[in-house]
C-alpha cells in the first residue's frame, strides 16, 4: 500500500499544503518546530482517526481556525481510494471516496500504518496500558471484528462498573451483564493470544538477525485466565472469574479482572527485558518488534503497511539504523523525519525524495536514485 499524495488544510501549523509522495522513501528535513512531526501525525490521524500526541483532536486544528481537513489518495493492492478526515469543533467525520463513513470499524484498516518514534521505547519500560494499546492498534487494523468487540467490551464494562455501585444488586441482572461482557472478552482474548503466537514466530528470526544470533526473544501474553482454547471456553472461564471476584469488584465499584488488565512481557534468554535488559537490548527489542509488526500486518492484509519514522535516527545507533533501513529495503513506503541529512539514509536507501519543512511548508528539494547499498 502507499500514499500517493496528501492535502492538509489548517492542520497544526500547515495552512494549506499539497504534496505528492515518493512510493518508497520520503525524507522530511527541517529544524525543530517546523512541522515534521505534524506531517507524520496527519498520516496517523488519517489512519486511526486520532492522534498519538494528544487526547483532544481539537488541538490538531490550526490555532484560530474552525476546522482541519486531511485528504489523501491511497493506492491499495486492488484499488485506489481517497480518504478524508474533517475535524471541527462539533466533532470529526471520516470519508472514503467523498462518502461519509458511520462505522469506525469499517474505516480503520483502509490505511494501515506502523509508527516508530522515541515514545515507543515505552513499550518495554512503560505502563501495561501502553502495551494494551499496542495490541489494540495492531489488531484493529487487521480485524474489524476485533475493533467492534473492543468497543462493545468497553461500553459494557462501564455499565457493569456503574451497576456495581448500586445499593441493591440483582443477581440475575448481573449475570446477564457478565454474560454479554464475557462474550466480547472472549473475542478479545482469543485474538490477542493468536496475535502473540503469530508474532513470536515472526519476531524470533528477526531478533536473531539483529543480534547476530546471540539473543533469543519471546513475548508472553499475560492475562487473568489460565490456559484456554476455544472462544466458548474463554467466555465460560471469564464469567466464572467475574463471579469469583464479585465481592472485591463490588467493594471497589470496578471490575478487577479481564482483558482491560492484560499485559505483555518480553523475555531474552528467559529474563524479563523490562527488569534485566540493558538500554541497548530494550532498543533492539522495540526495533525487532516494529519490524515484526510490519510483517505480521502484511501477512494479514496481503500488502505492506506504510511506515512512519519520527525522530528515530537520533535514537538508534548506526548499526541499528542500517539494520532498519536495510529491512525496509524499498518494500515499505516510509516517511522519515530528521533535523539533518544523514549519510546512512542516502547510502542505504536506493531511491527517495527529500522535502524540506519550514514553518508549516513543505518543499520538494529533489528525488534521487542510485545503486549504492551498504
Ligand atoms: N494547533 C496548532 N496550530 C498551529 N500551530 C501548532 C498547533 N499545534 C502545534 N503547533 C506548532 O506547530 C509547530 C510544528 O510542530 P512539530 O511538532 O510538527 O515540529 P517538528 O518539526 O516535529 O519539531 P521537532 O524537530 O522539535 O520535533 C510547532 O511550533 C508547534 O508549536
Ligand atoms: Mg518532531
Amino acid at each position: 500500500m502507499n500514499v500517493k499524495n496528501l492535502q492538509l488544510r489548517t492542520f497544526r501549523n500547515y495552512k494549506e499544503q499539497f504534496v505528492t509522495f515518493h512510493p518508497q522513501m520520503n525524507i522530511f528535513l527541517g529544524d525543530n518546530a517546523q512541522g515534521k512531526t505534524s506531517l507524520i501525525e496527519a498520516l496517523y490521524v488519517l489512519a486511526f482517526t486520532k492522534s498519538y500526541r494528544c487526547q483532544n483532536f481539537r488541538e490538531l486544528i490550526m490555532f484560530g481556525e474552525d476546522f482541519s481537513k486531511i485528504t489523501a489518495e491511497i493506492s491499495q493492492k486492488q484499488r485506489t481510494i481517497n480518504l478524508a478526515m474533517i475535524l471541527s469543533k462539533q466533532g470529526k467525520k471520516m470519508q472514503i471516496n467523498d462518502v461519509e463513513q458511520q462505522r469506525l470499524n469499517e474505516y480503520i484498516g483502509q490505511l494501515t500504518v506502523i509508527k516508530f518514534s522515541p515514545e515507543d521505547l515505552e513499550l518495554i519500560k512503560g505502563q501495561p496500558a501502553i502495551r494494551r494499546r499496542f495490541l489494540d492498534i495492531e489488531l484493529s487494523q487487521a480485524s474489524p471484528n476485533y475493533f467492534l468487540a473492543l468497543a462493545n467490551f468497553q461500553k459494557m464494562l462501564k455499565q457493569r462498573n456503574e451497576y456495581l455501585k448500586q445499593i441493591k444488586i440483582d443477581a440475575i441482572y448481573l449475570e446477564i451483564i457478565d454474560e454479554s461482557l464475557a462474550l466480547q472478552a472472549a473475542i478479545i482474548y482469543q485474538q490477542r493470544k493468536q496475535f502473540i503466537d503469530d508474532l513470536n514466530v515472526i519476531l524470533q528470526p528477526i531478533h536473531g538477525q539483529l543480534t547476530d544470533g546471540r539473543e533469543q526473544i519471546k513475548i508472553k501474553y499475560q492475562h487473568d485466565l489460565g490456559d484456554f482454547n476455544t472462544e466458548d471456553d474463554i467466555q465460560k472461564m471469564y464469567q466464572l472469574l467475574l463471579k469469583k471476584n464479585f465481592e472485591r469488584d463490588r467493594k471497589l465499584s470496578s471490575t478487577t479482572v479481564g482483558p482491560h488488565k492484560d499485559d505483555l512481557a518480553f523475555f531474552i534468554a528467559d529474563k524479563n527485558v523490562k527488569q534485566f535488559g540493558s538500554q541497548g537490548q530494550q532498543r533492539t527489542t522495540v526495533l525487532s518488534l516494529k519490524l515484526a509488526e510490519i510483517e505480521w500486518l502484511a501477512s494479514k492484509k496481503g500488502e505492506y503497511p506504510i511506515l512512519l519514522l519520527d525522530d528515530v535516527l537520533s535514537e538508534l545507533d548506526d548499526q541499528r539504523k542500517i539494520q532498519l533501513l536495510n529491512f525496509i529495503n524499498d518494500k515499505v513506503q516510509t516517511f522519515i523525519t530528521t533535523t539533518e541529512m544523514n549519510d546512512l539514509l542516502t547510502k542505504v536507501t536506493s531511491s527517495y525524495t527529500v522535502f524540506t519543512v519550514n514553518n508549516g511548508q513543505l518543499l520538494e528539494v529533489g528525488e534521487r536514485t542510485h545503486d549504492t547499498k551498504l
